[in-house]
């Protein structure tokens, strides 16, 4: 975690399960040489004490938005004036709607509204609590107004659930929320990334898919959070763990990855098409498991063609920095150049995933980066280095479109 040192840093704490750990971040952050004022909701003192964090933090807690004696001393305005960054964790999913319409109804939300930092959300709740859409609208505006997010992780729940809505620890935390303070090429920018496979159900037991990885699209989510954008990465079932600080929509077929797009895309600065999405899905999909005939007879399996994601994006009006990927096992520069110009694209990279020791499941990759007016070579090197570069790349060129 980077140093804290002489930051002054407003800890809220809200009504969740894990506010027992904002102790442990309070501890951490005056280790760092933070100076730290908590200010906690209403709820979040049925979990915690005052005291505990008054303790630890060696200053007097704020609850009270009303309260004569704290507004002499250090009131709404004061705290605003005071912090160089606003930390929020645990923040619960009643805080975030909260945030996210702009209230003032109690402290923290109004300290949040005077002030004009950082200001980063550690979520915390029941992943079914997480998942519901109108968390994530919530979040997803929020996010666009460059608010910060560390988490949530994922893994069994204190209610007995599994799934993405844990807080993560209080070190992972702060290892996100000290480096919000950098700014990267991409500071501000919202960035909308899809990975990973689709899977197409056949029938309950048996889906089409193919052989993407997930980790250029991962690793360029990690590329872009390095240089401070704020990113959104809708995913394919893939085995890798995903940044914790971005928001994470894990989808299963293609028209869940088209719907979870159209309801990301609004606001986003730059959209990064990874995933391999299936062209096609089975026309029908059987309720019961499909039997063999037994009789050596073939079967036919009807396909439709699913929406082109890649174009919707690019053919929207007020459309983002749109870039495609082109994964060709021959033709590779004649191929992705075509996709360029008919998916109308700002750019294209290009890999050649005929070549084993590059491409789908390998660490390595080689890509050209292609535009109207130039082409690119990324030679042979890890997928994180190419990553970091396509990054650079795209920040190069939406900066001097908007020069
Ligand atoms: C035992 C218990 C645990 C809770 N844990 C969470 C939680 O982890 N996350 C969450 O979003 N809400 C949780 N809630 C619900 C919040 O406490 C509730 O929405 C409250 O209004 C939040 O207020 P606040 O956001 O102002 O702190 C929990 C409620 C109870 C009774």
């Amino acid at each position: 975690m980077k140093s804290l040192a002489n930051k002054n840093i407003l800890l809220g704490v809200t009504g969740g399960i894990a506010a027992y750990k904002s102790a442990e971040i309070v501890r951490h952050l005056k280790k760092s040489g933070a100076s730290v004022r908590v200010v906690m909701t209403k709820s979040a003192e049925e979990f915690i004490t005052p005291l505990t964090l008054q303790a630890l933090s060696g200053n007097r807690v704020s609850t009270e938005l009303l309260d004569t004696e704290s507004e002499a001393a250090m009131g709404h305005i004061e705290l605003a004036k005071w912090a160089d960054g606003i930390l929020i964790a645990p923040a619960t999913a009643n805080t975030i709607a909260r945030l996210s319409s702009g209230r003032g109804d109690d402290l923290l939300s109004t300290v949040t509204l005077a002030f004009d930092g950082p200001i980063s959300l550690a979520p915390a709740m029941n992943q079914a609590m997480w998942r519901d859409n109108r968390t994530q609208d919530n979040l997803n505006k929020l996010l666009t107004q460059d608010f910060g997010i560390c988490g949530p992780g994922s893994g069994e729940q204190a209610c007995g659930d599994t799934g993405l809505g844990r807080m993560l620890e209080p070190l992972e935390i702060l290892e996100i929320f000290s480096s919000s303070f950098d700014k990267g090429v991409l500071s501000g920018k919202n960035v909308l990334i899809t990975a990973g496979p689709t899977q197409e159900p056949i029938d309950p037991v048996r889906f089409i898919t193919n052989r993407s990885s997930g980790k250029m699209g991962y690793s360029l989510a990690h590329a872009a959070i390095e240089q401070g954008a704020q990113v959104t990465l809708i995913s394919g079932p893939v085995n890798i763990e995903p940044p914790s600080n971005c928001n994470v929509i894990a989808i299963n077929t293609a028209k869940e990855m088209s719907d979870a797009v159209k309801h990301h895309i609004k606001e986003m600065d730059v959209y990064i098409g990874t995933a391999a999405v299936s062209d096609y899905s089975p026309a029908e999909v059987k309720d019961s498991k499909i039997k063999k005939a037994g009789d050596n007879s073939s079967m036919i399996l009807e396909l439709k063609e699913n929406e082109d994601i890649l174009k919707f994006v690019s053919e929207l009006e007020d459309r983002p920095y749109v870039v495609g990927f082109a994964a060709e096992t021959d033709k590779l520069i004649e191929n992705a150049e075509n996709k360029l110009k008919h998916k109308k694209l700002d750019l294209i990279v290009a890999n050649d995933v005929s070549d084993k020791s590059i491409g789908f499941d390998s660490e390595e990759n080689e890509v050209t980066l292609i535009t109207k007016e130039e082409k690119q070579l990324l030679k042979k090197q890890n997928k994180k280095k190419i990553s970091k570069k396509i990054i650079e790349f795209i920040s190069g060129r939406i900066n001097e479109q908007n020069n």
